[in-house]
């Protein structure tokens, strides 16, 4: 931080609030209603979104004193990547709602902060065009596990061709949630057309069409919408997945202890404890009080990773302590895209991991390995 308040000695204040709980009200006087809505809203009447907040604020770090913080380290291993923080980017498609730079920009600036970035299959742009503007950068994919096995299959081969390493499957997402922001205004980016890229741009996917995109752009939507879910997989379908997939797969969506295991079971490496930032099950348990139940259960055996709700350095350090490895974070990017483009999302990793290393060390810490249950006030529990 030290950096900010040099350059406000040279008359210099950051171009974006620090605190990153403001960037949706700036973002809201940027962005029209449609994709506001559509990136801040939650299922239902906001109920899941606000208890993922309410649940990471009621946990209260206990510090620790006299512990030598002068040397300190955030990096952390993640299923057998040496990464430099717990952090990485959540998969969110559609961005070029928010700015024409869209996912690469976002991209860009993951792989220059160093933190992993996760492509969504919803991206408004062709996973291979993200990864070329990545370099070597970590970079996973996440997988919406369509209805046709081909696309699946096809998706997965040019997400390995393309260097992605880590395949997260999004289970929560058989359909979307009642999402009365983007009701009202019938708004959903799909329809449009936004978010088809890496469907419109498959070999496989376009097999299944009468005409070509271009020549028949409606039709082509509307094969994306049968596909995009499939409300009827079990967890025996797995199998496909992890015989399609040497890497490491993480299911994100996780929130009962019982799928926990059954993930384990099925030959998974990691579960992502998330309700996709509130905007899918409405009433649904705030994520950071499923982690702890979680990671209990699986720990041991799965790696566990924790996302909805996290806007603060300390709010990462608060999911550390309920059990997770690493977390990531997903609108205060999208924000910080809508507002600055490339910086902004840099911006908002940098404040967050400045954050966290200030956290650390005011509480004790010189790396997230000696946070634990004690760090929180009544345990984990
Ligand atoms: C998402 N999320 C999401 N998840 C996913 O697996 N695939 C996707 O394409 C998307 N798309 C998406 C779009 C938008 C606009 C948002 C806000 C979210 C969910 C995302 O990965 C993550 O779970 C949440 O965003 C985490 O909550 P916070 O950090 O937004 O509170």
């Amino acid at each position: 931080q030290y950096e900010i308040y040099l350059g406000g000695t040279a008359g210099a204040v950051p171009r974006l609030p620090t605190d990153l709980t403001r960037l949706e009200e700036l973002a809201e006087h940027r962005l029209g209603a449609g994709p506001v809505g559509y990136v801040a809203g939650g299922a239902g009447d906001g109920g899941t979104a606000r208890a993922n907040r309410a649940a990471l604020e009621r946990h209260r770090i206990v510090p620790r004193l006299l512990r030598d913080v002068t040397e300190r380290d955030l990096s952390v291993e993640v299923l057998g990547r040496a990464l430099p923080a717990p952090l990485a980017l959540a998969p969110v498609g559609v961005l070029s709602i928010v700015h024409p730079d869209a996912e690469p920009a976002a991209a860009r600036a993951a792989a220059a902060q160093g933190v992993p970035y996760i492509l969504s299959s919803a991206s408004s742009t062709p996973m291979e065009q993200v990864a070329e503007v990545m370099g070597d950068a970590e970079r996973w994919f996440q997988l919406y596990w369509a209805k046709d096995r081909e696309v699946t299959r096809s998706f997965l081969n040019r997400a390995r061709t393309a260097g992605y390493t880590v395949l997260v499957v999004t289970l929560d997402t058989p359909m979307l949630g009642w999402r009365p922001r983007d009701l009202e205004r019938a708004y959903l980016p799909f329809l449009h057309g936004v978010g088809t890229a890496n469907y419109f741009s498959d070999p496989a996917f376009q097999a299944g069409l009468a005409k070509p995109v271009h020549e028949d752009p409606d039709a082509a939507v509307m094969h994306f919408a049968g596909m995009f879910g499939d409300p009827g997989k079990t967890w025996p379908d797995l199998a496909f997945l992890r015989e399609q997939w040497d890497g490491p797969i993480v299911l994100k969506g996780v929130l009962h202890p019982d799928d926990a295991r059954l993930a384990a079971d099925a030959g998974m490496d990691g579960v992502l404890v998330s309700n996709h930032g509130g905007r899918q099950v409405a009433g649904c348990v705030a994520a950071a009080d499923a982690l702890p139940r979680v990671a209990e259960a699986v720990g041991e055996r799965l790696t566990v990773l924790f996302d909805s709700g996290v806007r603060t350095g300390d709010d990462i350090f608060k999911a550390l302590a309920l059990g997770a490895r690493a977390v990531l974070v997903g609108r205060p990017y999208a924000y910080g895209l809508a507002l600055d483009g490339q910086a902004g999302v840099e911006h908002v990793i940098r404040c967050l991991l400045a954050e966290l290393d200030l956290t650390l060390a005011l509480s004790g810490h010189r790396g997230p390995g000696t946070i634990g249950p004690d760090s929180l006030d009544g345990g984990a529990a």
